[in-house]
């Protein structure tokens, strides 16, 4: 059947929609991706030198593998993943999370015959399909750490110590670290009881959500957002009054170290994170409002920058095989931007340039490059405008680039095989051999 032709007015409105990025969504562009670039390698910086390895997966996982590992019932699987369904027949999910799949590949490179533990950091882009507001994307940017194969209390201190470390490093202040356990297997069995008596006494106070919690997933109720579960939520019980002895060992060696580092903490009974595979420590960090000289923070709910926690059986949910205990967080980068202490770092390839080149004609032109080379490789950073032609325009933007230097090529220097150093505080200028140019400039602050 021929396609009917398409109204003038309603092909105007796609057009105008296709130039719009999906909502949630949006173009990172020059200095802003730069900072995105610069936290990223500072960050990653920091975890090489406490021994961390790089690693990346897919943007695109199995479905199941989330399903699995972070949970039915659980926001981010049932409201907020992307999924999609292959012509082949797969179903693949856009990945919410980087834990997962850095399991899976744990299992899918054999690092379980590596030397344990297994010491890995991540970075690039998630996806949630999320209500956009400050600080909430449905495409997001993350920075992950996770320690797999231990299950030494000294894993949870250094995940903690490593976030923390890095946000202190970008320039963040009156971070509030809340930490919790919510033990192993077997003290989240008895809290889980306890948890689904307790709000079986309220059933007819809470929203249907949580009553479908309740049969599927019990403590997901704790991830209600609903006021009319508020009352009910502040009452229930406390995770760390059912934690078997081993549990609360840990938990309290955990926060030895954590003192023994002078990290602050608060100890928050509440949390347990909304990712099933938790088990023992759980953290978030946050900032407190004395963060925010622009009001953008509001005071009641501070957003979460960072999170994690311990994952001790999610390597035997996946796997089917054995446990590998293990700890790790994420921070949420594109949250760093809404605080005004971050000091949004500039990556190192990025070099302020010192000198301006100038081009005067046809015959300078056809040199340009041969010039701009030499710089290059002598490494001394160079700006240009190689499209204009006039000396005033390139002289002007020479100025408002705030270089010390403008290098002028014209006919005669480009004939001589020379161009003009023109010193742009004293106006003074020198007439240098190309050859010459790289000493020339070293030598000059
Ligand atoms: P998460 O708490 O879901 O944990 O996410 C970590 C951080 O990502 C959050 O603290 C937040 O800063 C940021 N984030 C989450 N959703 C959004 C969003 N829609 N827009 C902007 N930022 C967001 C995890 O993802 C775990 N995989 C962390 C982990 C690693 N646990 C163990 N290892």
């Amino acid at each position: 059947m021929a396609n009917k032709p398409t109204p003038a007015s309603s092909k105007k409105n796609i057009a105008r929609d296709e130039l719009q990025t999906p909502k949630g969504t949006r173009d990172l562009i020059g200095d802003n991706l730069l900072h995105y670039q610069g936290f990223f390698e500072k960050a990653a910086e920091i975890a090489l030198y406490y021994g961390f390895t790089p690693i990346e997966t897919p943007i695109l996982e199995k479905e199941s593998l989330f399903t699995r590992a972070v949970g039915d019932g659980t926001d981010i699987v049932d409201k907020e993943m992307y999924t999609l369904k292959t012509k082949g027949g797969d179903r693949l999910a856009l990945r919410p999370e980087g834990t997962a799949a850095v399991m899976r590949s744990y299992f899918e490179n054999g690092f379980q015959s590596k030397p344990q533990p297994v010491m890995l950091y991540y970075h690039g882009p998630f996806f949630r399909h999320e209500n956009p507001q400050r600080g909430r994307y449905r495409q997001f940017y993350q920075f992950g750490l996770e320690i797999m194969g231990s299950s030494k209390s000294i894993a949870d201190a250094t995940i903690i110590r490593l976030t923390s470390l890095i946000l202190q490093e970008v320039g963040l202040k009156d971070l509030t670290i809340k930490i919790n356990s919510i033990g192993d297997k077997e003290s989240q069995a008895s809290y889980r009881r306890e948890l689904t008596n307790y709000y079986k006494k309220h059933a007819r106070m809470i929203c249907p959500d949580c009553r479908d919690r309740l049969k599927n997933n019990p403590l997901r109720v704790l991830d209600c957002k609903n006021p009319k579960c508020a009352p009910i939520k502040q009452e229930a019980p406390e995770t760390l009054e059912f934690l078997s002895p081993d549990s609360k060992a840990h938990f309290k060696q955990v926060l030895e170290y954590l003192g023994s580092m002078g990290i602050n903490y608060e100890i928050d009974s509440t949390l347990v994170r909304g990712l099933d595979y938790y088990s023992h420590t759980v953290f978030e960090i946050s900032t407190t409002p004395k963060d925010d000289a622009n009001n953008t923070v509001p005071s009641t709910a501070p957003l979460s920058i960072a999170g994690g926690g311990r994952y001790d059986y999610l390597g035997k949910i996946l796997s089917g095989k054995k446990d590998v205990p293990s700890m790790g967080a994420a921070i949420g980068v594109d949250r760093l931007f809404d605080l005004p202490s971050f000091s949004k770092p500039t990556p190192r390839i990025v070099k302020k340039p010192k000198v301006f080149f100038i081009q005067l004609s046809f015959d300078a032109k056809l040199r340009c490059f041969e010039i701009i080379e030499i710089l290059r490789r002598a490494k001394v950073p160079v700006a240009q405008s190689l499209t204009k032609d006039s000396l005033s325009a390139q002289l002007a933007t020479a100025e408002r680039l705030n270089v010390s230097y403008a290098l002028i090529l014209g006919q005669k220097e480009a004939l001589e095989g020379t161009v003009i150093v023109r010193n742009m505080d004293t106006r003074s200028q020198d007439t240098i051999k190309v050859d010459k140019l790289p000493e020339y400039l070293k030598k000059m602050k």
